[in-house]
């Protein structure tokens, strides 16, 4: 945390001032903004870690001040906590909505939640162990599967890696597309070429090594992965080889940063090995009763094969809409705590996906896509540290 650069953007020279002074105490760099003008021009010019922000500026609207940082790549990313003098409901949903990571009101107790809004945001990321290249270790294998089709298994692992992939820009990541007899994601991302699962398998070992990856996989435009896509048709899904397809997630392990592979709705001799070795293991859950006893007898399953549920990141998608069981009866039910709830968007979301877009470039400030960036970042977090903790 020490170090970070925090931009205060407040037109109350006391409030900024108090502020400034509170914040240098805890070791931040600050830097300050008396207008909304000034603050974009520094944002963009000094690219500060966080940004600080009273939403009630005179000189522009609060959304429109939050979605000119949005949209610009220098500050697409970066944290943006308003610390508001208008307590009205009317203001945070306005500004949640337009794409603050954060709305705190100020109060005698908004000190205190400031403090833990950005050891939160801060938090370190646990030290990457320094080993010899030779002896590198193996890339983060995040897979994603489900209890039962049509739960969103494949939007969300495209999505979620997209948003992996953007939040980690110097990481290697590729997505592989492992569900059989068929796969989806090229659809989603909106790839025709020829080269998948089947061609890749059907060439000699020796030649699918590190570096055949890196230079043929095809990156999807604005998807930023590289994308092993699954197989075309169930004739040639059907004959694939389960030994084929561990060597050859083997060698993406050694290649890339980020292994995700989707898994779908299988739990099968070629699955099941690929499961035990992931670091964590992404279970999507609708709130649908009979998806919810199957993800229930899943992760019984589970358990008889030793894997913990330290490791499981289950995810429920209100893919359904709005009927259904509650994040907490369904947890009540599985057994599992649920890490992350994706709303229902309706008809956008099959948009998205028929438009070969991610969610987070479509509709950049819908609930969804915030929640898409927190939760990849949650799942980069909690994967390293059980890495670290030498538990996957
Ligand atoms: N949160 C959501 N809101 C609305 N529609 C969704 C949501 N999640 C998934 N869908 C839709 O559900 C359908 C199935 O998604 P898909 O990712 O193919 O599921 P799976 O891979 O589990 O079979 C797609 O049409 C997708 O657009
Ligand atoms: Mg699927």
């Amino acid at each position: 945390m020490v170090g970070k650069m925090i931009l205060i953007v407040d037109e109350n020279a006391t409030s900024r001032n108090f502020l400034g002074i509170t914040l240098r105490e805890k070791q931040f760099k600050v830097l300050e903004a008396a207008s909304g003008k000034e603050a974009l021009i520094s944002a963009w010019r000094d690219e500060p870690d966080l940004v600080l922000f009273d939403p009630v500026l005179s000189d522009i609207k609060d959304e429109d001040f939050i979605r000119k940082l949005r949209n610009n790549s220098r500050t697409s990313n970066t944290p943006l906590i308003a610390l508001s003098s208008d307590p009205s409901s009317a203001r945070k949903e306005a500004c949640l909505d337009a794409g603050v990571t954060e709305y705190l009101v100020k109060s005698s107790q908004a000190i205190p939640s400031l403090e833990e809004s950005l050891a939160r945001l801060f938090s370190p990321v646990e030290p990457v162990q320094v080993v010899s290249s030779e002896e590198k270790d193996p890339g983060l294998l995040i897979v994603f599967l489900s209890a039962k089709g049509g739960t969103g298994t494949s939007s969300l692992c495209a999505n979620l890696a997209m948003n992996i992939k953007q939040g980690q820009p110097e990481a290697r990541v590729v997505v592989a597309d492992l569900v059989l007899p068929i796969g989806s994601i090229g659809q989603i991302v909106g790839y025709e070429g020829k080269m998948n699962l089947i061609t890749v398998a059907d060439l000699p070992s020796a030649q699918t090594n590190e570096e055949y990856f890196h230079r043929n996989l095809p990156e999807p435009e604005s998807w930023q992965f590289q994308l092993l896509a699954g197989s075309p048709d169930p004739q040639h899904g059907n004959i694939l080889k389960g030994e084929r397809i561990e060597q050859i997630v083997d060698v993406l392990r050694s290649a890339y940063d980020f292994i995700i592979l989707d898994l779908g709705r299988s739990l099968s001799r070629i699955s099941l090995p690929l499961i035990q070795k992931a670091d964590l293991i992404t279970l999507i859950v609708s709130t649908d009763q009979s998806t919810i006893q199957l993800t229930k007898t899943v992760w019984e399953y589970f358990q008889t094969q030793g894997i913990d549920d330290q490791r499981i990141y289950a995810i429920l998608n209100r893919a359904v809409g709005l009927e259904g069981l509650t994040k907490a009866e369904a947890e009540e039910i599985i057994g599992l705590t649920i890490k992350t709830t994706v709303p229902y968007m309706g008809s956008n979301f099959a948009l998205a996906n028929n438009l070969n877009q991610p969610i987070t470039r479509k509709y950049p400030t819908d609930t969804a896509s915030i929640i898409f960036k927190e939760t990849a970042s949650d799942m980069v977090k909690l994967a390293r540290r059980l890495r670290a903790r030498g538990i996957a």
